[in-house]
């Protein structure tokens, strides 16, 4: 496996692949999650690059962006044994100039849920994503579910740009008692896991209310509050693909969202239905 460590060094190894290009951006500490993107990756293309990069413009300040887990050696040998072609590692300093040119997340859809707990953002997701693409030039790039608006933001992105580059969606994938796997569930204490398990039960919930024929967004939240009051919920909300917020909902056409902290670690999950 090929590691690069500038955006040259990747160009370069990049320019003597021929054939198809997978490309997993990832901010590293890999679980599951990551692994199940880089294996589809593997499978459908004829090579795979994973980047690992906490990128720090997509941190608002007070975040965690110096406290963000970072396992390189085990990450390195996790894309080793997946069968990864490169690894590309970037510093911010290899990735950042000073006076850049901005990148604005579409000023709605960009600005309501993780958009408006988390201002700016999805500015620097795109802004990173949009630069890896350059990078890497892959046919196609997989993305979590586990991460709705971003994906939905980077599938825009790609539609307003015009970049020809396959944006592959994948499956959220969770520990056994339902908790979706993420980078950020090694700050949890055993009594806090037990409360971060309340998002996936308020989404089986709120599920389960649709499947017997509920329609009303507003009941299936309150009772979705009523599970995750333990929590410090910031928001549940049902959207339709587009993330057009939702009162009634459509099956087939619907995600539900959550985000809430437990303790001081900030937890999102969604169920699409
Ligand atoms: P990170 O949180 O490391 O996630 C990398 C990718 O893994 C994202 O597409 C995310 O949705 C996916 N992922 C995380 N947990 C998952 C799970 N339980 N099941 C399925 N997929 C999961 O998302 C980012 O990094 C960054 O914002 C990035 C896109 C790399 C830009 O910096």
């Amino acid at each position: 496996m090929k590691i690069c460590k500038t955006p040259k060094e990747m160009q370069h190894f990049r320019a003597t692949l021929s054939g198809s290009v997978g490309f997993v951006p990832t901010m590293g500490a890999l679980h599951e999650g990551h692994i199940a993107l880089i294996k589809r990756s593997v499978a459908e293309n004829d090579h795979t690059i994973v980047s690992i990069f906490v990128n720090p413009t997509q941190f608002l300040e007070g975040e965690d962006l110096d406290a963000y887990p970072r396992k390189i050696e085990a990450d390195l040998k996790i894309c080793e044994l997946a069968g990864v072609d490169a690894l590309f590692l970037p510093t911010p300093l290899m990735m950042y100039e000073n006076d850049e040119l901005a990148i604005m997340a579409p000023k709605v859809k960009g600005f309501i849920l993780e958009g408006a707990s988390r201002p700016g953002h999805f500015d620097g997701v795109l802004q990173v994503v949009l630069k890896l693409f350059s990078i890497t030039t892959p046919k196609r790039a997989y993305f979590g579910k586990k991460d709705a608006q971003q994906l939905f933001m980077i599938e825009n992105m790609v539609k307003h740009l015009f970049l020809p580059i396959m944006i592959v969606p994948c499956e959220i994938v969770r520990e056994p008692d339902g908790l979706a796997l993420s980078s950020r569930n090694v700050y949890l204490s055993t009594t806090q896991r037990k409360d971060a398990l309340l998002l996936s039960k308020s989404l089986k919930k709120a599920t389960k209310l649709i499947i017997e024929g509920e329609r009303d967004a507003v009941k299936i939240k309150t009772m979705m509050e009523e599970v995750l009051s333990p929590t410090k919920l910031e928001y549940v909300e049902i959207v339709d693909r587009a993330f057009n917020l939702l009162e009634k909902v459509e099956t087939k056409d619907t995600i539900i969202l959550v985000a809430a902290r437990v303790g001081t670690t900030r937890l999102i999950d969604n169920m699409w239905v």
